[in-house]
């Protein structure tokens, strides 16, 4: 089992990663106060029943996931039934589920009672990788994807790999898209090993979280370096909002990724990486209505935006770039 922590001024979060760790969990979990499990109900109940059970869960809320869960209406379903409840400021919130049950659990765990604890037990490669650390939580208001979060982060995550087992493709293909994003931007061996070997993924998933454990730590609330984290994210989420969904997030992801390298020496090479591990980035769009959406951009700041460059693998940087720049990223206008 291999153990991170992340550390800031304000808060301090143990993640603990390895095969069966899900089996172990009750002997890991100390005793908790009062808790409550949130679990997508697309799980296998047998996993559902052992967690709450590992974590001495009072009650177990199954919820159905996906981006088009993560809105204010699956929020207050939650809260009302701990409210009626009468939970506690002291309850622990236990979670179960990928990156979107994450961000929906960490937000009511952020404002139940003004704050309560909160565990998390990703189930996705990408929320393993990625989305448990780092205590962004959000909802979505209408197209206006992660428009309403909070910082909370966990205190403790659980990464068991062996979860994945059950998880379609697609959703593999989504989460080794943000492990590749992590080696591009902050650890050249952790690429090279992607491109060459086959790691096992607890440590494709150590490296990952490796590189965004210090960013997070050197800017906590997104203020700046932090932005490193979204190479590549300013195109996907605008692929995202274009298609409505049909293709995944990772997917965007990596191909957001392969116009920023577009021109630059590893850019076929990347193409290469992503075909290996069968993420599919021909994502076709029309670019006036793709900058259009990339108007919309959070890191937008007036005629400004912050993106996320790599030019040198392992060593990703933010530039500020005027707006109409970006154009040049996008098909159909040269780079120049
Ligand atoms: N907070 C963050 O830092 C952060 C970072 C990256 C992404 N995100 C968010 O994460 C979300 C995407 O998360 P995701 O990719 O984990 O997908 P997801 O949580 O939407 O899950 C994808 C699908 O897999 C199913 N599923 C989950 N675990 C499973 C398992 N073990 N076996 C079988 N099926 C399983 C779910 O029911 C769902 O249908 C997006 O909303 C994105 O904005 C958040």
């Amino acid at each position: 089992m291999k153990t991170l922590i992340l550390k800031t001024p304000s808060f301090e979060t143990l993640i603990r990663i390895g095969e069966g760790l899900v089996d172990r969990l009750d002997s890991q979990l100390g005793t908790l106060h009062e808790s409550v499990l949130l679990a997508d109900k697309a799980l296998p109940s047998s996993l559902i029943e052992h967690v709450a059970m590992a974590a001495s869960c009072t009650d177990v809320v199954r919820i159905g996931v996906g981006e088009s869960e993560k809105t204010l209406r699956t929020y207050e379903r939650i809260v009302t039934y701990l409210s009626d409840r009468r939970y506690s400021p002291a309850t622990t919130l236990v979670a179960l589920g990928g990156g979107s049950l994450g961000d929906i659990a960490g937000f009511v765990a952020a404002t139940y009672a003004r704050g309560i604890k909160y565990i998390y037990v990703p189930t996705t490669l990408l929320a393993m990788a990625d989305a448990s650390v780092g205590g962004k939580t959000a909802l979505n208001v209408r197209h206006r994807k992660n428009i309403i979060g909070a910082f909370h982060q966990a205190e403790d995550v659980f990464i068991d790999p062996t979860l994945v087992k059950t998880l379609p493709p697609r959703e593999i293909a989504s989460g080794m898209a943000e492990i590749v994003k992590a080696a591009l931007i902050g650890d050249a061996r952790l690429y090279a090993g992607i491109r060459d070997d086959n790691p096992s993924l607890e440590a494709l998933i150590a490296g990952a979280l490796r590189v965004k454990i210090p960013i997070v730590e050197a800017d906590p609330f997104d203020r700046g370096r932090r932005r490193l984290l979204n190479y590549g994210h300013t195109l996907a989420h605008a692929l995202e909002t274009y298609h409505e969904g049909r293709y995944s997030h990772g997917q965007c992801v990596a191909s957001g990724m392969l116009h920023m390298a577009r021109g630059l020496p590893f850019e076929h090479e990347l193409s290469a990486v992503f075909a290996r591990y069968d993420i599919d980035t021909d994502i076709p769009y029309d670019p006036e209505t793709l900058f259009e959406l990339v108007t919309h951009d959070k890191k937008r700041r007036g005629d400004t935006l912050d993106i996320a460059l790599v030019e040198t693998i392992g060593k990703g940087f933010v530039k500020t770039i005027p707006f109409h720049e970006f154009k040049t990223f996008l098909k159909g206008w040269d780079k120049t």
